[in-house]
């Protein structure tokens, strides 16, 4: 097969590379790489911290576009190691741009580098993140976007498929006829995996973007709402799901409404995508 586009997927080995390479792998000549990866063909060994290392990645491949992908997620770790937090997220990062600068950037960012405060936050309103990882990840954000004037922003929400760890703990206590506690007061835009990848693949296969950051998120939820969607499209008792507080329990990190907004990515890409229902059904029958 001939492929349009080389590509180099960061994280390939993590949540978020894992569905890549499954959805969109056959469309383009595609190399992971990631911390620990085993080395195959197709996957590379590679600290994206140390520069000598992406150097070297440099002589393996030329790709068009660099799918950054890896990083640290966890909350609590890059709270309690700002340091290392800093390493992985804006240091690969950095390195990147340095040493690939022909190649297209595509960040995958976070709802985080929003405050929490009051959601539906847009593409294009400013950030304050209230966490270290959600301030790493701003500050790789803006780097990248004033060094590397093809580099591009795509926000993700929680990003969920049938293996997302809140959709795993549902199911496994909603079948076991246990019930659950779910913040009806914790507001967010869960994304979709199948509209991250149609927004992915637009942004990679697209030579004339019109914008550097976007948005792919799925309607405005509260977290309890969310579960229990999940359970009727599950054919699961939803009156299982009960309603909790995050503000009575006093949760970490979860925050009022984080959900993000997404009318200028749709336009920009001419896409549609969004509705949990729907979403939720087409997962229930894959
Ligand atoms: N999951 C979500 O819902 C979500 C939502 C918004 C944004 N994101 C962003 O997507 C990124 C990945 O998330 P994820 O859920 O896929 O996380 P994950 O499952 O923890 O995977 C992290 C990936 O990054 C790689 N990695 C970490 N440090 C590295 C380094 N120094 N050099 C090379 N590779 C390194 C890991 O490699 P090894 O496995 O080999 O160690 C792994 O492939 C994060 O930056 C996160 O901000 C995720």
């Amino acid at each position: 097969m001939i492929y349009s586009k080389k590509i180099l997927l960061t994280g390939s080995t993590g949540y978020v590379g894992s569905l890549i390479r499954a959805g969109l792998g056959d469309h383009w000549d595609l190399t992971g790489v990631s911390l620990h990866a085993d080395e195959t063909k197709e996957q590379i060994q590679c600290d994206l911290t140390d520069i000598q290392q992406v150097n070297c990645l440099r002589e393996r491949i030329s790709p068009d576009v660099i799918v950054h992908a890896s990083g640290d997620k966890n909350l609590v770790r890059c709270e309690a190691d700002p340091k290392t937090a800093y390493l992985t997220n804006v240091q690969s990062t950095l390195n990147l741009i340095a040493t690939f600068p022909e190649s297209r950037i595509i960040f995958i960012s976070s709802d985080y580098v929003f405050p929490g405060d009051r959601g539906s936050y847009r593409e294009d309103a400013p950030f304050s993140p209230a966490t270290v990882y959600g301030q790493t990840k701003a500050c790789a954000e803006l780097a990248g976007l004033m060094l590397c004037q093809h580099f591009f922003v795509l926000r993700l929400s929680a990003l969920y498929d049938r293996n997302a760890t809140f959709i795993r703990f549902l199911r496994e206590k909603l079948t076991a006829g246990e019930p659950v506690n779910c913040y009806s007061d914790a507001f967010y835009s869960p994304t979709y995996f199948g509209d991250f990848l149609a927004v992915l693949q637009r942004l990679v296969e697209n030579n004339d973007l019109t914008r550097r950051i976007y948005h792919s998120c799925g309607h405005r939820t509260s977290r309890y709402y969310f579960a229990k969607l999940f359970a009727r499209s599950s054919g699961l008792d939803d009156k299982l799901v009960l309603q909790s507080s995050r503000a009575l329990d006093k949760a970490s990190f979860l925050f009022a409404d984080i959900s993000l907004e997404n009318t200028l990515t749709r336009e920009a890409l001419e896409i549609t995508m969004g509705g949990h229902e729907g979403s939720l059904n087409a997962m229930a029958a894959l």
